[in-house]
């Protein structure tokens, strides 16, 4: 049986690398990191010579944390005896006080002496997985006990890769950049958004641009709106303390919906450079039209829903449901409405970007309904488009039928996981799914101005496995219009 390394073509040698996580023992990696890890190296998708070093603050050894880990996480539970056993010989357990570089110091050693008796120079990757307010020490320790140092032998790559929440607002994530590079080179900053390791999303570029039918629609004069859905089923209340400081805008429009929002929009990359696809996504979130007061009373709503101040362990006002009508001000788009939503609790998990074509000036048919091509981003991972065909039999009636590319049917191989998809670009040293200073700011400058203007949206209020807020649908009417998905 093929291996994954060989379906999607990787036959290539990394070089030998270290990769350190930072928060080891948190959620993250529990849920995520190990299990790609752990799953990676099954596929021999890893270097050949690869060591992880994982850093917590508990007193663990290598074996101690992988059965913590195991205990913790429902997905490794899946693997076999074996497959964890020779996981161990890769792994690592270092206990390290993020206050104290001394304490790093003896890691600095191990890693040296695993280098010079073979003259080799191992390339260092750290993993932030803590929360944002550890990174400065985190940083400040690896500078201090050594381990950013470079390697005399080789030129060794370091590079760190951060996970999310970037920054609470524009200030913060300034300066959390200004941090991150007083260390670091723009070029070994890694920012992780994972919706842009998602197949689906990464799907939306390719179809757009490896489909030559579809550019001279792309625009304002053929399409009427775009839709960007997503609805979750789960509640905030796993991770309540931190959703309650931050709310569906920050917790995921800011990051994954304009990820999303800035590929289905940007014009085409002159290449697959990772500079040049940034470059692009840079300018469609640079020209989001800002909030104001008018925009943000006809545009927006907000809403909770009904119990989450027993999930927060507190009342609250953060918003559980978000849904936004913004425009994108450059020639393109100029004038046509982009519809986002997303929320918890909802009656169903769905993600989709739909392209809502227009309706033609003169159809000779009765009933030519609109085109819509919607990329099904989870679950179901798919691709729609709705066309009008013949209904058979006398007469002429039409019928709207959805031509559907399903990636289940069409690709029996596994869909890799976001994570693992995303640490392997990290491990080659590719940046074109990973974010960059501009963008995050970018962004950021945008949401600040819909922020600003929540305390002129009313908090509304939605029942648990619902499909959100009554005004979320009237957010469409009002302008003649529906949300592909209640
Ligand atoms: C995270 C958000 O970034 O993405 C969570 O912080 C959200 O609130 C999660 O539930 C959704 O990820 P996925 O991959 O399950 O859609």
């Amino acid at each position: 049986m093929k291996s994954i390394a060989d379906i999607h073509h990787l036959d290539r040698d990394l070089p030998p690398t270290v990769l350190t996580i930072f928060g080891a023992t948190g959620d993250l990696s529990a849920d995520y990191l190990l299990p790609a890890l752990l799953h990676m190296h099954q596929e021999k998708l890893l270097p050949k010579d690869f060591h992880l070093v994982c850093v917590g603050r508990r007193d663990f050894d290598a074996k101690k944390y992988l059965d913590f880990i195991i205990k913790k996480s429902s997905i490794i539970k899946k693997f076999k005896p074996a497959q964890k056993q020779s996981f161990l010989k890769i792994l690592s357990y270092y206990k390290g006080d993020f206050g104290d570089p001394k304490s790093f110091e003896p890691l600095a050693r191990q890693m040296s002496d695993r280098e010079q008796p073979r003259h080799i120079c191992y390339n260092r990757l750290y993993y932030f997985a803590t929360s944002p307010q550890l990174f400065a020490s985190i940083a400040r320790v690896l500078k201090e006990s050594g381990l950013l140092m470079s390697c005399r032998s080789h030129q060794r790559q370091v590079r760190v890769l951060v996970e999310k929440p970037f920054g609470f607002n524009l200030a913060s994530a300034r300066d959390l950049n200004r941090l991150l590079l007083k260390y670091f080179s723009e070029d070994q900053i890694y920012r992780i958004d994972h919706y842009m390791g998602k197949e689906t999303v990464q799907n939306l570029m390719v179809a757009r641009f490896a489909n030559f039918i579809f550019e001279p629609l792309w625009n304002k004069d053929n399409i009427d709106h775009i839709e960007i859905s997503v609805l979750e089923k789960d509640t905030a209340a796993v991770r309540a303390e931190y959703y309650d400081q931050t709310g569906a805008l920050r917790d995921f429009v800011q990051n994954h919906i304009l990820q999303m929002l800035a590929l289905v929009t940007m014009d085409q990359p002159q290449d697959l450079a990772a500079e040049h696809i940034r470059d692009q996504k840079v300018k469609i979130l640079q020209a989001l039209r800002p909030y104001n007061g008018a925009a943000a009373r006809g545009g927006a709503v907000r809403a909770q829903y009904e119990g989450y101040a027993k999930d927060a362990g507190h009342s609250s006002e953060t918003e559980t449901y978000i849904a936004l009508k913004v425009f994108i001000d450059a020639p393109r788009w100029q004038g046509m409405p982009i519809y986002l939503r997303t929320g918890k609790a909802l009656n169903k998990k769905l993600a989709e970007v739909s392209v809502h074509f227009k309706e033609p000036d003169r159809c000779i048919f009765r009933d030519c309904a609109p085109n819509i091509l919607t990329f099904r981003i989870q679950p179901d991972e798919s691709v729609h488009l709705l066309l009008n065909n013949k209904v058979p039999g006398f007469g002429i009636n039409l019928h709207r039928g959805d031509y559907e590319f399903g990636y289940n049917k069409a690709f029996m191989s596994e869909i890799p996981s976001a994570y693992e998809r995303l640490l392997l670009d990290f491990l080659e040293g590719d940046q074109r799914l990973f974010i960059r200073s501009d963008e995050i700011e970018a962004a950021w400058k945008f949401i600040d101005t819909v922020a600003g203007s929540m305390a002129a949206i009313p908090l509304d209020r939605y029942k648990k496995g619902s499909h959100g807020p009554e005004e979320a649908g009237k957010l469409m009417e009002n302008d003649g219009r529906e949300w592909r998905t209640r």
